[in-house]
């Protein structure tokens, strides 16, 4: 006896905190519209204490969630009876549940013959009734708990899709219509997006934000807000006919000027209910709004009446719910990646959940505002969504389940691979590495940078080659590079013995470079060719650059204060200053650059174009030259352009200088004004 005794005490607890915690949602949802979680989580409670409560009747209080459909009223809007009650609909989550309701009606009906279905999909946005007095809209309500709702008349009248007055003629002097307010995608996004530019809250999904826009108190601000409604039922009429199947009832409601779903399909039979599963589920990513199901409804009006409803539904119709897209789990832990740019990525580790159709683990975080939008915590309960193809995202906490304690996260200051300092750009919101070449992550974009053309110019070092040779561990850093040997390329893709030959000389003479091309090469955040050649120029030694403030930087003709800043940073890191050392030390040189007078640039701010091909120097080595005389080397002509270096095979460059009448030189010429210079 004392084990039953035991045992019932037990039922009670776990019936009265499922209670309290309902109690609790529901006020969130009904009364103040900010649902803190997903529908799907709502609905296993509920579902579980129905369950308790169909075994043990006795503990059904009248404060049972499961007594009352929804929640109070608003109480800042007036109060309105629905005639005839809004009801909801039972649910089923898989076909075999749908044979089963169809079962159900024909057995009631006593009938075994195929039932005709009407499919359209189940809007996930917020339940309205509009009433119409000889075709004009008199007043709007919401659900509220079924029996009461809200008088929203005048909000619904900001609705473009809700006729004022009827089209056509022949409707019911007395006609309530009855349909769903949603918002759809692309309005959603827009408004979040302005929300985000004015620093304001965003909603959490489209649901959530046509619920807010119809709870405004001023209609001018539902005015904005992009929502629609879509009609699916009447709820009484007076005063006329309607037709007899629920598909052509839909269709006059059309033709007197409502939104109706052009999704609706007639079904006969329960399996081309079923084909429509596969139909609308297919259609389900792309549709402009968002649907959580479909509902089927026996079409026959008769049939309907004849079946009547049980408890708060009809037995007419059924919900079909899709997975649910939003899924509470818990918050494990919380990695950063880094990614080839050195972007730092938070990824939230969450217990594995079944959302949207797929098992998800790993749900990116964005950036580093992302973290502090949700104010996260270590261990948070969280909500998951995932619709359609969209990326997992974390919507929201359940700041209610946090546990005392739990630890704020928080965004790193090092980079998680390298540890460098982590920074930003102002007005950006990605966190990047400061690392550059010595973080492995962005190891290989490092060396493909270092090997490129404008850097180190490594002929035959492709990105292809850089991928193997990190895949296959013979290299982690660009030092690597200058210790390769013979047996580690032999074994590559597509390495003939030349190539290798040709790969390992081009190498060895790369190390003859310049030190604009060496700090260019080092993949410094902001310091580009035009910055490496203005910090050589300036600097003449790279140890002048290592050592220099950031003021010295700044003064440097080009370099703002981002620049300044990230060469600090680099050189304040060991492991970056090694890695010069290590590179220095396996013979990189340069020869020392003459820091030139300011006077001694005599080509300061003159604008040269190459054109054409030069004998006895690259394209390259040309416009190196030009900059070291101080001139600006552009890409095209223009009025702007003061002379032309024009190569055999010159074309359109040529023939626009001439046209603008701007200074030709040959080559000959050129080399004669880099000798008169001294370059
Ligand atoms: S018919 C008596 N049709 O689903 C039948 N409802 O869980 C009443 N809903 O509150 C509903 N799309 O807001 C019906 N095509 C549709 C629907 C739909 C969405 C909502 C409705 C209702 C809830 C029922």
């Amino acid at each position: 006896m004392a084990a039953i005794d035991a045992a019932l005490d037990k039922a009670k607890e776990h019936l009265e905190a499922l209670k309290t915690e309902l109690n609790y949602h529901g006020h969130r949802y009904y009364v103040l519209d900010a649902p803190e979680v997903p529908d799907a989580e709502y609905d296993r409670l509920f579902n579980e204490l129905k369950a308790l409560e169909e075994t043990f009747p006795d503990m059904i209080t009248s404060d049972s969630p499961t007594q009352r459909v929804g929640g109070a009223p608003i109480s800042d809007f007036a109060s309105i009876k629905h005639e005839i009650p809004m009801l909801s609909l039972g649910n089923v989550f898989d076909p075999e549940e749908l044979i089963a309701f169809d079962e159900r009606v024909k057995d009631r009906l006593k009938l075994d013959r195929e039932i005709k279905y009407a499919c359209e999909p189940k809007y996930d946005g917020i339940a309205v009734s509009l009433l119409y007095e000889n075709g004009l809209l008199e007043r709007g309500a919401t659900r509220g708990d079924g029996q009461t709702g809200e008088d929203i008349t005048q909000n619904v009248r900001t609705i473009g899709s809700i006729p004022m007055r009827l089209l056509g003629s022949g409707y019911p002097q007395t006609l309530e219509v009855r349909g769903e307010i949603y918002m759809p995608r692309e309005g959603f996004n827009t408004l979040n997006k302005k929300a985000i530019e004015r620093e304001e809250k965003i909603f959490v999904n489209p649901r959530n934000a046509a619920a807010g826009s119809l709870r405004q108190k001023d209609s001018a601000v539902t005015a904005t807000r992009p929502l629609e409604m879509c009609a699916y039922n009447v709820g009484w009429y007076d005063g006329g006919e309607l037709p007899s199947t629920h598909l052509d009832i839909l269709s006059r409601l059309g033709e007197w000027g409502f939104l109706v779903s052009t999704f609706r399909r007639e079904a006969k039979g329960i399996s081309e209910c079923i084909d429509y599963i596969d139909y609308l589920g297919g259609q389900r990513a792309s549709m402009p709004f968002d649907i959580d199901g479909i509902v089927f409804k026996v079409n026959d009006i008769e049939i309907q009446q004849t079946l009547g409803f049980i408890s708060r539904a009809p037995r007419w119709a059924m919900a079909y719910k899709f997975p649910a897209q939003e899924e509470m789990t818990l918050l494990n832990d919380v990695k950063y990646q880094v990614g080839r740019t050195g972007a730092i990525t938070p990824v939230a580790k969450v217990e594995p959940v079944f959302v949207g159709g797929v098992t998800v683990s790993n749900v990116t975080l964005h950036n580093r505002d992302e973290i502090e939008r949700l104010g996260l915590h270590m261990g948070d309960t969280v909500i998951v969504r995932r619709a359609g193809d969209v990326i997992p995202q974390i919507v929201s906490v359940v700041e209610s389940k946090r546990v005392e304690g739990a630890v704020p996260v928080s965004f790193p200051d090092c980079c998680p691979v390298c540890g460098s300092s982590v920074s930003t750009k102002e007005g950006e919101v990605i966190f990047r590495c400061s690392g550059g070449i010595v973080c492995e992550a962005q190891g290989k974009e490092a060396i493909k940078h270092f090997a490129s053309r404008n850097a180190m110019d490594i002929d035959g070092l492709g990105d292809k080659i850089v991928e193997q040779l990190v895949d296959e561990k013979f290299i982690h850093s660009i030092a690597d590079l200058y210790s390769l040997e013979e047996s580690a390329l032999v074994g590559l893709e597509r390495m003939g013995e030349k190539s290798v030959e040709n790969l390992l000389s081009a190498i060895e003479v790369s190390k003859n470079t310049t030190l604009a091309r060496f700090l260019f090469a080092l993949g410094i955040r902001e310091v580009g060719q035009t910055t490496g050649r203005n910090l050589a120029q300036s600097f003449g030694a790279l140890d002048s650059i290592r050592k220099a403030s950031l003021e010295d930087l700044q003064a440097v003709n080009d370099i703002g204060p981002i620049a300044a800043k990230n060469v600090v940073d680099f050189f304040a890191h060991e492991k970056n200053n090694l890695m010069v050392d290590t590179l220095i030390a396996k013979g990189v040189r340069w020869d020392d650059v003459i820091v030139p007078a300011k006077d001694a640039l005599p080509l300061l701010g003159k604008t040269y174009v190459l054109t054409g091909t030069l004998e006895t120097m690259t394209r390259v080595e040309g416009k190196e030259k030009l900059q070291s005389l101080g001139a600006k080397v552009s890409g095209s002509v223009s009025s702007k352009t003061h002379c032309l270096i024009a190569g055999p095979g010159a074309g359109s460059k040529l023939a626009k200088a001439e046209s603008l009448n701007v200074e030709i030189l040959d080559e000959d010429a050129f080399v004669g004004l880099l000798a008169e210079y001294g370059g």
